[in-house]
């Protein structure tokens, strides 16, 4: 059965893209089919899979939103809104997703556009994964609307810890009025570097803060100058550097993510 998993934080620059990126390549790497879709108008996961020109491309996300939003015809069909890079499926993203929100905004079930999308395509993977927006707004809900778990990638600073407390607010408010079957995959660290004792301390408040609700992953993904050259180059770093710390972390941190499953908002509760 397919899993759709919403990678989200609402403060920038997290390592969203790169998660996703990384998660989508393990995965696919162990025998999963995988489906990534860019839900950021920054386009930055469609860049990282070397798909060119995103603004030229016929049919992008935003494409698929207008057509459930005017209620025109059927989806295009799979070849000409997908494109394979490495044996994963991409839906891409462009600047006109910037647009979406206000389209959003009179349409019917306005939080559930991407849901009608997805549950259309998502029966031939194993995954689906949702890059998000550095925002909490309408594209983002629907992204929520349509996951069945949620990822948190954060960095160990205080703001992007004290974030979590509005995300969590937010996810919280989803799970009562749209999408009740919400489930979380857990908070990620990812930048971590161990030899900072701020480093240490954002883990040590993060666990004690959240651990015993939601479940806080083992493995941090260090902080390595090669995952943005990695990006630069339309590369995964686990592809582009095996053995780099990051590229063992997003490894190891796939494997506990497949052996763990997710946990629901109960647990400890
Ligand atoms: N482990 C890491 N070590 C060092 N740099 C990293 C790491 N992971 C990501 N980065 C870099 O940090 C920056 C932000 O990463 P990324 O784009 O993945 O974050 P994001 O949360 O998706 O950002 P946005 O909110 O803008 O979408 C990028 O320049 C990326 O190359
Ligand atoms: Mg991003």
């Amino acid at each position: 059965m397919c899993k759709v998993i919403g990678i989200i934080n609402q403060k920038g620059g997290v390592a969203k893209t790169s998660t996703c990126r990384n998660l989508a390549t393990v995965l696919k790497d162990e025998g999963y089919k995988v489906l990534v879709v860019d839900c950021d108008n920054q386009a930055s996961l469609t860049d990282c899979f070397g798909i060119e020109d995103p603004d030229e491309l016929e049919i992008s996300l935003y494409d698929l939103m207008m057509t459930v939003i005017l209620e025109k015809d059927d989806l295009p069909s799979k070849e000409k809104c997908i494109i394979t890079k490495e044996n994963v499926d991409v839906i891409p993203a462009n600047t006109l997703l910037s647009d979406i929100d206000i389209n959003l905004v009179s349409a019917m079930s306005r939080e559930y556009v991407l849901k009608t999308i997805i549950e259309e395509i998502k029966e031939d993977y194993d995954y689906v994964l949702l890059d998000s927006m550095p925002s909490l707004g309408l594209m983002t809900l629907n992204v929520l609307a349509c996951s069945d778990t949620v990822l948190i990638p954060v960095t160990p600073e205080y703001l992007s810890a004290k974030g979590l407390e509005l995300l969590l607010k937010t996810i919280f408010k989803i799970k009562k009025r749209i999408n009740k079957n919400i489930g979380f995959e857990g908070i990620l660290l990812t930048m971590f570097d161990e030899r900072t004792n701020l480093s240490r301390e954002i883990e040590n408040m993060i666990r004690e803060s959240y651990g015993m609700h939601i479940k806080v992953f083992d493995t941090r993904i260090p902080r390595s100058v090669k995952v943005g050259e990695a990006n630069a180059r339309s590369k995964s770093i686990v592809e582009y550097m095996p053995n780099n710390k990051a590229a063992i972390g997003y490894k190891n941190f796939t494997s506990e993510l497949l052996s763990t499953g997710s946990d629901s908002y109960e647990r400890g509760n």
